[in-house]
């Protein structure tokens, strides 16, 4: 690339970059200064408009029935490139992100009582116990991955046990999520495959869950399984591909964002040695401190919707049918929202970031997200006495939900 390409030529999309690079931090600070809303055509890929700014992405988030969900709602490449083939033409799933009002609504109703303040807040003592644990096991140890042996460990075991999944199936849980998010990471998959290959894991995924949700329904429990089993929309039992998409929805996104936003955030305070040393000296900080590692992490890198009319944002015309990608991790480092976006702050307030989206789709589990985070982070800052990186990090080459995948550290524990 040379010094300084023009705005077209900038990579803000491929999985490659993110996994080589990280994010495109540099290229979203000249996108919001020169084009805050500029149209991309990059290979391998249908058009869109990267919406970098943080009003612009509000603008768009709280009008649904303009901006709609369903159809293209990731940015992918082409997958095999045949008519058909591609996600938003013929979906795997059908979930709350890639559903629209009315119908969103009556979906996101079957569960949200589970993921109220009130609900999650109970969980506390749960979450402390378990995060106690995975310390318990590391002390004598002295060097691990910090991305495998720690950080999926706490939000994954919540998200199962709320669920009502076995502890022996927990492996299985995080393998489909790794080749669910990891989908165009080579480690995850094979030279050849076609579109159905590399689907291969939600067929799996659904056999598990359609086996589960017949043992609820003979056998009913106090878990998210139970009351997806016996839901009822209309007085019917919603169709089963809707059922079980969303089901796996919950079961990915109920932890792998958030083992992202562990490791972001530990990255973040080895970076940061005051930050940190301002955390050990008041553990409870962890849960403002929370805030500031989803802003600065932004596990999920972008969502995408559908203009469904033409529509003027912010001087760019765009058409009815057009893509319009939500950069969130950008919007998290606008400058006219934060003060010192670039620098890492624990006790950031008020920190008023986007990354658990905005508006008819914000995050069903962001309650669940920020305990599991201030429970982690003040457990952490209790007992590690010290941890520093020893080797590559390695990063998962994604561009929708890209973190650590591999994060060697060496440490001491209480
Ligand atoms: C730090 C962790 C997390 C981050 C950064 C995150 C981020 C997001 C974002 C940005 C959206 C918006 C989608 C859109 O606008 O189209 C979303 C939606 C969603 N998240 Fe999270 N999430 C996290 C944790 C969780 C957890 C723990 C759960 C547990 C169930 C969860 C479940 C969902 C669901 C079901 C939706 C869809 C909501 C809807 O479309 O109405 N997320 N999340």
């Amino acid at each position: 690339m040379s010094a300084n390409p023009s705005l077209d030529d900038l990579d803000i999309i491929t999985a490659q970059r993110y996994g080589e690079l990280g994010y495109p931090h540099e290229e979203w600070t000249r996108l919001r200064r020169e084009s805050p809303v500029h149209r991309f055509q990059p290979e391998g890929y249908k058009p869109f408009w990267a919406v970098t700014k943080h009003a612009d992405i509000i603008e768009v988030s709280k009008q649904p029935e303009v901006f709609k969900s369903e159809g293209r709602f990731i940015l992918f490449p082409e997958m095999d490139g045949a008519p058909g083939q591609s996600l938003e033409e013929n979906p795997p799933l059908k979930m709350l992100v890639n559903m629209d009002p009315p119908e969103h609504r009556d979906y996101r109703a079957l569960i949200s009582h589970w993921f109220t303040p009130r609900a999650i807040r109970r969980l506390e003592e749960r979450l402390a116990d378990i995060t106690n644990e995975i310390f318990d096991e590391l002390a004598g140890r002295g060097e691990v991955d910090f991305v495998n042996e720690i950080a999926v460990r706490q939000p994954l075991r919540m998200i199962t046990e709320m669920l009502g999944i076995p502890r022996d199936k927990e492996g299985f849980v995080l393998k489909v999520t790794n080749e669910n998010f990891g989908i165009e990471d080579p480690e995850f998959q094979r030279e050849g495959d076609t579109r159905e290959d590399r689907l291969g894991f939600l067929t799996e995924a659904f056999t598990f869950v359609t086996e589960l949700m017949e043992e609820r329904r003979r056998d009913p429990r106090e878990d998210l399984t139970t009351v997806f089993a016996q839901a009822t929309l209309n007085g019917e039992a919603p169709p089963v591909f809707e059922l079980l998409s969303n089901y796996f929805l919950v079961m990915v996104a109920g932890h792998d964002t958030t083992r992202n936003a562990i490791s972001g955030g530990l990255l973040a305070l080895l970076e940061n040695p005051a930050e940190l040393a301002k955390l050990r000296a008041d553990p409870s900080l962890s849960e403002i401190g929370a805030e500031e590692i989803v802003r600065w992490s932004t596990p999920v890198n972008h969502f995408s919707r559908t203009a469904t009319r033409d529509y003027v944002l912010r001087g760019q015309n765009i058409s009815a049918g057009d893509s319009v990608a939500l950069f969130y991790a950008s919007a998290n480092r606008d400058e006219e929202i934060f003060e010192d976006p670039f620098t890492f702050r624990i006790d950031r307030d008020p920190n008023p970031h986007l990354g658990f989206g905005v508006g008819e789709h914000f995050c069903l589990g962001a309650h669940l997200a920020r305990l599991d985070l201030k429970v982690f982070f003040r457990v952490f800052a209790e007992r590690v006495k010290s941890m520093e990186i020893c080797g590559p990090v390695e990063r998962l080459h994604a561009s929708f939900v890209p973190g650590a995948k591999r994060i060697p550290v060496r440490y001491e524990i209480e």
